[in-house]
């Protein structure tokens, strides 16, 4: 097992944005006095004034630097689910909240050439690719963290993919060379489910973050292509630094801690669900 991420700092931070994109989904962002997190890599995160015991692990979707003095700033998408993410999307502007992190491994570890580090991870890693792009494709709010990996490539090196169930949200700032929407009510891009509107054939690479069956379905269409495939897996987490062994992702290779042996996977070490 990897020793999981390099710098871990644990900050209060104060919220100096707290935008509603729709009932159920918003942008938060924080001050971040910190060096820039790279994209794949996540944070817990609980606001200081909090009923919850644990904080929450979101992924960075975005950072800005700090100028003349001031601090950087830190950006999160986060979907409602339950108390720890209703207490956070209930912040004020100026309330504090405590960011342990930035915590777990990046994207770039595994993209070929320019994109990333090839050879970093033995047996994972994409070979050249040569001029081919490479596909990020997001499901739902697992849009989040290939929104930070997008702000990390070459404009115009990727294509981007969301798929949603209806309209679609926070893809505004993507400069992709091209971004394709799927939603399965069809009010929105293509009718139905992104996996399928994928040629793997196309890319170098291929990452993917969203729900557990959209990202089997991308890692089995990857497969059939021989296209290399990362995955950015969620578990509930405790503690967030490899400690608890909360937070198994069952791997062909035993069981890795989503927390410091990821988020991101070779998508064909994951032992999905049926
Ligand atoms: C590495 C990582 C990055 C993440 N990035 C984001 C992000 O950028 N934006 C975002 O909105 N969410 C993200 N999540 C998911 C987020 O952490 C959970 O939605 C959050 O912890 C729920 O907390 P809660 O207290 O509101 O809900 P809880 O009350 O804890 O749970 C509510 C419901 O959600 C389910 N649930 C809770 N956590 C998870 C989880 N990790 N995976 C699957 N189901 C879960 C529970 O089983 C329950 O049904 C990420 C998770 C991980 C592991
Ligand atoms: S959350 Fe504790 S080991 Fe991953």
């Amino acid at each position: 097992m990897s020793a999981g991420p390099g710098i871990r700092q644990n900050i209060s931070c104060k919220l100096i944005r707290n935008y509603s994109i729709n009932k159920e989904i918003f942008r938060l962002d924080f001050t971040w006095p910190g060096s820039a997190p790279q994209a794949g890599r996540f944070f817990m995160i609980k606001p200081k004034r909090s009923s919850v015991f644990l904080g929450r692990p979101f992924s960075a979707a975005g950072w800005t630097g700090g100028t003349g003095g001031e601090p950087g700033s830190i950006r999160f998408f986060i979907a409602r689910r339950g108390g720890g993410t209703e207490e956070l999307l209930n912040m004020h502007t100026g309330e504090e909240a405590e960011l342990s992190g930035p915590l777990g491994n990046t994207w770039k570890e595994f993209l070929p050439g320019p994109a990333g580090q090839a050879g970093k991870n033995a047996g994972g890693s994409a070979d050249s690719g040569g001029e081919k792009k490479i596909a990020l494709i997001g499901g739902g709010i697992g849009v989040a963290p290939l929104l930070a990996l997008g702000t990390e490539l070459p404009p115009d090196s990727f294509d981007f993919y969301g798929g949603f169930r209806s309209a679609s949200f926070c893809l505004e700032d993507v400069a992709a060379r091209s971004v394709i929407i799927a939603s399965e009510d069809g009010s929105e891009g293509e009718k139905g489910r992104i996996p399928d509107f994928l040629d793997p054939a196309k890319y170098a690479a291929v990452c993917a973050c969203g729900p557990e069956a959209m990202l089997k379905a991308v890692a089995a269409r990857s497969a059939a292509g021989g296209v290399p495939c990362f995955v950015s897996m969620e578990r509930r987490m405790a503690c967030g630094v490899g400690a608890c062994l909360g937070c198994t992702v069952k791997t062909k290779n035993g069981n890795r801690r989503c927390c410091a042996d990821g988020p991101v996977f070779p998508a064909g070490e994951i032992v999905f669900d049926d």
